[in-house]
């Protein structure tokens, strides 16, 4: 049996305990019988024995019917050391990262949005944090896509909806090149102009990118999102080619028999497993750009920790990237992160597939305003709009968030839409109904209160579940994994539920109706707050 169980406490708020705690028997009632005066030894033996240590408990003793849990101070120094003001430390985050003129996907929807999460909580533990997006602007794409566009491309429809006269530019361009000669070569030429920094070829390639930056800028404000620094893949092509050198002056690098160039990465140095970085023709590659990218980024910003985040596909490449940058004497790259995720199956929209994030967002938006005309406890709003738009990202959220960021997920517009159980849906409408609770009762000073007003379970446990936020956060920061914060705060929405059923603040004593109040305040409180770091906007009215 865990201990926890005995102690039936819901949960254990490690931070506020005192580093060891006692358990009299006397006062316990076991299968729902009080043991009698006689044998409270007896049980209390009895019951130690079938206690398990873990990592917070690691000895369990007793004396005259108490039971004395020892908590392991290492971790309590631990827990308590990342309480404590400490030293800033810079966390640059990698993550969103789309390519121009091709598909956003689920990939980037999701590497966007855990990103901004890792961003949100590593900033609110004190740390000073850089938000990258390294975009995909870089490589053969661009000499279809500039081809392409002399051929089929139209200034107008550019203007209008960029990212998709460019996305469309490029498929086409793509198809005619794989049976068109003459397409194809117009594609390398292109792109070998680009490399030459040819003005033409560069100033056209810097309206693609520059319309994709503001038009995905108006996207991730929809969804609370910012990056202090757009930059990309070919910010490093230069750089790229001084690790090549680099590497070959440390007499790393190895030519194929292929001809490419490569870094033995074989512990036996057998070239059992080597990564490329060269290839035949002399041009660099993805990993080329992002060491050199990684280099460039500690020279500038000299972060102490790098978090990247992108699907569970790159975990090679990162691998990889951290292995190369190691055997180059980087020894930082011991600070380097990759965060992988798993896939999104079956994202579509009432239209079909999705090509664009946006249209995610609006489908999102569109269900939820259908769903709020519908539900008969919907408030008068000035902007419903504007509410559907926050809780439908809520609902993206939660539904993404929940479980491990390495399994895959089925996309389900109906479930993660749904306004009872555990979804953002019901997150953000506890909330509402929260600030409406307070809204309503706002005559009531709750500055003061009776702290023993409060014992009734239901107080008891919420006020439990409330002081682990701190453990939570801790958890979260330690994993990079927003499932313990999403439960955290999906558990603490029941508990309030079951608290606005059975404390009642109309009607109550005024002194039992403050002290109730104070603690629907600090459950909205942190709601909201954990609510932020996940990246949503709390609602006041729903
Ligand atoms: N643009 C890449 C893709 O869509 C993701 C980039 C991830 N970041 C990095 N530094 N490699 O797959």
């Amino acid at each position: 049996m865990p201990w926890k169980s005995l102690l039936k406490l819901p949960d254990f708020g490690l931070f506020r305990q005192t580093a060891d705690f006692r358990l009299s028997v006397s006062t316990l009632r076991i299968n729902g019988i009080l043991p009698s005066r006689g044998d409270v030894q007896v049980q209390a033996e009895n019951l130690a024995t079938q206690l398990k240590q873990d990592s917070v408990v690691e000895d369990i003793s007793t004396d005259r019917g108490v039971i004395s849990f020892k908590v392991n101070r290492k971790l309590l120094a631990q827990v308590s050391e990342s309480a404590l003001p400490h030293d800033r430390i810079r966390v640059f985050a990698c993550c969103s990262s789309p390519n121009i003129a091709k598909k956003f996907h689920a990939g980037h929807l999701r590497s966007t949005i855990i990103g901004n999460f890792i961003a949100n909580l590593k900033q609110t533990l004190g740390n000073n944090v850089i938000r990258m997006n390294y975009l995909g602007d870089w490589g053969m794409q661009f000499g279809l896509l500039g081809a392409g566009f002399g051929q089929f491309g139209s200034e107008e429809k550019l203007k209008q909806n960029p990212l998709q006269h460019l996305f469309e530019v490029y498929v086409r361009m793509n198809k005619e090149a794989e049976h068109n000669e003459d397409m194809k070569q117009a594609a390398r030429d292109f792109f070998k102009q680009l490399e030459q920094h040819e003005s033409q070829a560069v100033s056209l390639w810097q309206q693609f990118r520059q319309i994709t930056v503001d038009e995905y800028q108006h996207i991730y404000k929809r969804l609370g999102v910012h990056f202090d620094i757009y930059s990309g893949e070919s910010f490093h092509q230069d750089q790229a080619q001084e690790v090549v050198q680099q590497l070959q002056s440390q007499g790393l690098l190895k030519t194929s028999e292929k001809g490419t160039g490569v870094v033995d990465l074989s512990p036996a140095g057998d070239m059992n497993s080597v990564c490329t970085v060269l290839r035949s023709d002399g041009t660099t590659l993805y990993i080329t750009r992002d060491i050199a990218a990684a280099i460039d980024r500690k020279e500038k910003y000299n972060f102490d920790e790098m978090i990247y985040v992108t699907d569970k596909s790159q975990v090679n490449h990162f691998n990889q990237l951290f292995q190369i940058l190691l055997v180059m004497g980087h020894s930082w790259a011991d600070r380097c992160q990759h965060v992988p995720f798993g896939l999104v199956q079956g994202m579509s929209t009432r239209t079909g597939e999705v090509v664009f994030l946006e249209d995610v967002l609006d489908e999102a938006r569109a269900r939820m305003l259908h769903n709020m005309s519908q539900a008969k406890t919907t408030k008068e709003m000035d902007n419903p709009e504007d509410t559907a738009e926050k809780v439908g990202i809520s609902a993206l959220l939660v539904q993404d968030f929940r479980g491990p960021l390495l399994s895959d997920y089925r996309f389900d517009w109906d479930r993660m839409l749904q306004a009872q159980g555990d979804t953002g849906v019901f997150l953000q409408y506890t909330h509402a109904r929260l600030c409406s609770l307070l809204q309503r009762n706002a005559d009531i000073d709750a500055t003061t209160f009776d702290p023993s007003l409060l014992l009734e379970q239901t107080s008891m446990t919420i006020l439990q579940h409330l002081l682990r936020y701190d453990e939570v956060l801790y958890q979260s920061a330690q994993d990079l994994q927003p499932k313990h914060l999403v439960n955290f705060l999906l558990k603490l929405c029941h508990l309030t539920a079951s608290a606005h059923r059975e404390l009642l603040v109309k009607g109550s004593p005024p002194d039992v109706a403050q002290a109730r109040l104070r603690l629907f305040r600090g459950s909205c409180s942190v709601l909201a707050n954990g609510m932020r770091i996940l990246g949503m906007c709390p609602v006041d009215k729903m």
